[in-house]
């Protein structure tokens, strides 16, 4: 059976990409960023997971305000990229895993959530710069990943209960998946930022810690929070906090920080770190 082997939930800033094109992790602005990423590789090369999953929000290269699904999920044998604009250049395809992206997609979707199944689906830079992150060589050095989006763009939006049940809901399709398969799950994006308005370039650090606290062993006090709360204390683009609380769902039992870096600013945001480790659910055995 496969197993969830942890989880890694990033920041996605897109000129974490550029600085990574031009070769800038020792920079003085971006070192305290990248040296964080130390202990990443280390825990992946130790863990050695056969894929990933991999949830976050696009900024609008795949879903348009004109269609925006809530819950989305690729099912491709591979991901391409486009060009979105921030001066990123289009990074090769991503390897998917169709056949684990239709097992999630039967429990998932036979757990009630109505999820849109993409069978074409583009990846923009929330996607790409984690990955490039955790796997710095590129598209086909990274291992396979199923893609899945929740939208933290258009009103109204999912509430982090929500989003930590469809994680909840993930982590039991994975875990039911019957091939032997160690599976790493990544969440993209927060943490406090807003991008636009008035409060453009705010960031809330106490929030920030907050959320790096709780979502560890109460996260409970993060899906009390409504979406209204949320940015009013993470900003209006804050709510991509959505992601790791279905990251966290998805871990379903009990976990444990394996790393943790918060630095600010990363761009205008945030720019967060952890590591999970995971213990897998007791097997019960009939008395
Ligand atoms: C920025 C862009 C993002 O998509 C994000 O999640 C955080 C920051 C930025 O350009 O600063
Ligand atoms: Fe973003």
């Amino acid at each position: 059976m496969a197993q969830i082997i942890g989880a890694v939930a990033t920041s996605h800033v897109p000129s974490i990409g550029n600085a990574m094109e031009k070769g800038l992790q020792k920079d003085p602005y971006w070192k305290p960023f990248f040296d964080a990423f130390d202990p990443v590789h280390e825990w992946l090369e130790k863990k050695k997971p056969d894929a990933a999953v991999v949830i976050y929000n696009d900024h609008g290269l795949n879903f348009f305000l004109d269609k925006m699904p809530t819950f989305a999920i690729g099912a491709a044998e591979q991901y391409e990229n486009a060009d979105e604009g921030w001066g990123l250049k289009v990074a090769p395809p991503y390897k998917g895993d169709s056949k684990l992206s239709w097992h999630l997609i039967d429990e998932v979707i036979g757990a009630d959530f109505d999820l849109v199944t993409c069978q074409e689906m583009l990846v923009d830079h929330a996607f790409v710069v984690p990955m490039k992150l955790m796997w710095p060589e590129g598209g086909p050095a990274a291992i396979p990943a199923v893609p899945v989006t929740i939208n933290s763009i258009q009103h109204p939006l999912p509430s982090g209960r929500r989003c930590h049940a469809l994680g909840k809901a993930i982590g039991d399709a994975i875990e039911s998946y019957p091939e032997d398969m160690r599976i790493v799950v990544i969440a993209t994006g927060g943490l406090s930022h807003q991008l636009d308005g008035q409060r453009a370039g705010f960031i809330n650090k106490e929030f920030d810690v907050f959320c790096m606290d709780k979502i560890v062993n109460d996260v409970d006090a993060i899906t009390a929070l409504s979406n209204h709360d949320i940015i009013e204390k993470a900003g209006s683009q804050g709510v991509e906090l959505m992601c790791w609380l279905a990251m966290r769902g998805a871990m379903n039992g009990r976990v444990s920080a394996a790393h943790s870096n918060y630095h600010i600013p990363v761009s205008n945001t945030g720019g967060a770190v952890m590591v999970f480790d995971h213990e897998p659910k007791p097997v019960l055995k009939a008395a």
